[in-house]
């Protein structure tokens, strides 16, 4: 198989969304906190009737259908998401559904679980498979879902929920320079879910930060090493012509970026210019350590970034932005926005895609776009995904309705025997929704 990739994508977020300026003012923060500090819009959440597996069921019978795909042509099926519903059946078995349906039920794959890097690990097993001798000619399909959810504190703002659905297969318009990838994995309490009767995670939000910008930079000079060694030149920033990351809130993706340009200039490559390269030379001889905690070095690494971040970065941060952190959906939601943005400029260029999962496990990888021919061409995931339609139709909440919404969710996380109210208003026709869990803890939607 050649030109393995993705084939076609489709997203789904919760109508449901709350202001971060209005989250600001409630909170008592200080004003330009959330959306300044930590670069956020808007949040969306899971009302009551919604959940990781509603999500997951909407947006893989949205994307069946929308790109003409018979169920039967899937023949691998695998699930990234770190919200625990189930510790032993996974989301992918709820997804059978659609399948059992239509008489197929020859579908390998289930979850993958490590944080926010749950979905780059389904996505490699499947295009690892259908690179593989027990690839059978069907399409693989993966499944990003996450309900993004913190207890009360500094933490919250930085929730989010989505569901992203990928179709892979050969002939893609985004297929993957599997050569160009590399990986920075390690043994570390930063975030994690230790308390199973709750869904909120146990967290150290500045450790978290600094491990994920050294994973960035572990894998940033590996890739740069294996790219020199099998191209026999530097690789730099000018490489890629877009740089998506894992987007936890979007402060954070700025200081990344700013930190691969950190990395060129100390390497002394071609992709900052001299004036660039003396403003960050005063830094360069900074330990490891020294260098993630130096403000100086931020705000003027970021100052030096600030061209190349509007021009490689920003088209890629409108869905992280406007939903949130989606946990296993956040990188491929702010691709999604750098597809939704710029599909019709995408044919020939690179990308370089930044996973991170807390624990931790990161990737860093690189794909290339073609046009493609319809219905799997750039044009077409753009219009399908129809990203402006659904933030548009969206419903902004008040602070307090989305407070509450939380709380009733405390007591319904891990609970038997109880009817949702099965308020479908605000969704969309086609949308699943939970109506009932029964007294063996068994789960039951309704399609709006
Ligand atoms: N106007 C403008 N900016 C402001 C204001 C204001 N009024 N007030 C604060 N800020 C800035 C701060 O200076 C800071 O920016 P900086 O880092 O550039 O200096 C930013 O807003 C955030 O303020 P902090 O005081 O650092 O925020 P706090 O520590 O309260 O919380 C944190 C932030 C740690 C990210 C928290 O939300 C969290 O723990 N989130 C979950 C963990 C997370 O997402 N980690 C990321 C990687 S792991 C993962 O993906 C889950």
């Amino acid at each position: 198989a050649k030109n393995v990739g993705i084939l076609a994508l489709d997203i789904y977020f919760p109508p449901s969304c709350v202001q971060q300026e209005a989250l600001e003012a409630h909170d008592g923060a200080s004003k330009g906190k959330y959306t300044i500090g930590l670069g956020q819009d808007c949040m969306a959440f899971c009302s009551e009737v919604e959940d990781v597996i509603s999500m997951s069921l909407t947006v893989v019978e949205s994307l069946l259908e929308k790109y003409g795909i018979d169920p039967k042509q899937i023949g691998r099926l695998e699930v990234g998401s770190e919200t625990v519903i189930d510790k032993s059946k996974s989301i992918k078995t709820f997804l059978m559904q659609i399948f059992e349906a239509h008489g197929n039920t020859d579908i390998e794959g289930v979850d993958s679980t490590n944080a926010c890097y749950g979905g780059t690990a389904a996505l490699f097993n499947c295009v690892n498979w259908v690179e593989s001798s027990s690839w059978d000619g069907r399409y693989g399909l993966v499944v990003c879902t996450d309900s993004a959810v913190y207890a009360e504190g500094p933490a919250r703002p930085t929730g989010g929920a989505a569901a992203i659905a990928l179709l892979i297969g050969p002939d893609a318009p985004i297929s993957f320079e599997s050569k160009y990838r590399a990986s920075h994995m390690a043994h570390v309490y930063d975030f994690y879910k230790p308390d199973l009767a709750s869904e909120y995670p146990v967290v150290d939000g500045k450790l978290s930060q600094t491990c994920y910008l050294m994973a960035l930079d572990s894998c940033y000079r590996q890739l740069c090493k294996k790219y020199e060694k099998l191209e026999g030149k530097q690789f730099s920033i000018s490489d890629a012509d877009y740089f998506v990351f894992h987007s936890p809130y979007n402060k954070l993706v700025q200081k990344s970026f700013a930190r691969l340009v950190y990395n060129d200039s100390v390497r002394n490559a071609s992709s900052i210019d001299d004036a660039g390269k003396e403003k960050l030379a005063p830094f360069a001889a900074l330990s490891g350590d020294e260098s993630y905690q130096s403000r100086d070095l931020e705000k003027v690494s970021q100052q030096v970034a600030k061209p190349l971040y509007d021009a490689k970065v920003q088209p890629t941060t409108l869905i992280p932005k406007q939903v949130g952190n989606m946990y296993t959906a956040s990188l491929y939601a702010a691709f999604a926005s750098l597809i939704h943005n710029k599909n019709s400029e995408l044919a020939g260029k690179r990308v370089l895609m930044f996973s991170y999962g807390s624990g931790l496990t990161a990737t860093m990888f690189s794909l290339h776009f073609r046009d493609g021919n319809h219905p799997f061409s750039l044009a077409n995931i753009a219009n399908v995904m129809d990203v402006a339609g659904k933030l548009k139709s969206r419903h902004e909440v008040i602070p307090e309705k989305f407070i509450e919404t939380l709380k009733l969710m405390e007591h319904r996380y891990g609970a038997k025997d109880f009817v949702t109210s099965k308020d479908s208003s605000l969704l969309q026709p086609g949308t699943y929704y939970l109506t009932e869990v029964d007294s063996k803890y068994r789960r039951f939607y309704a399609k709006k």
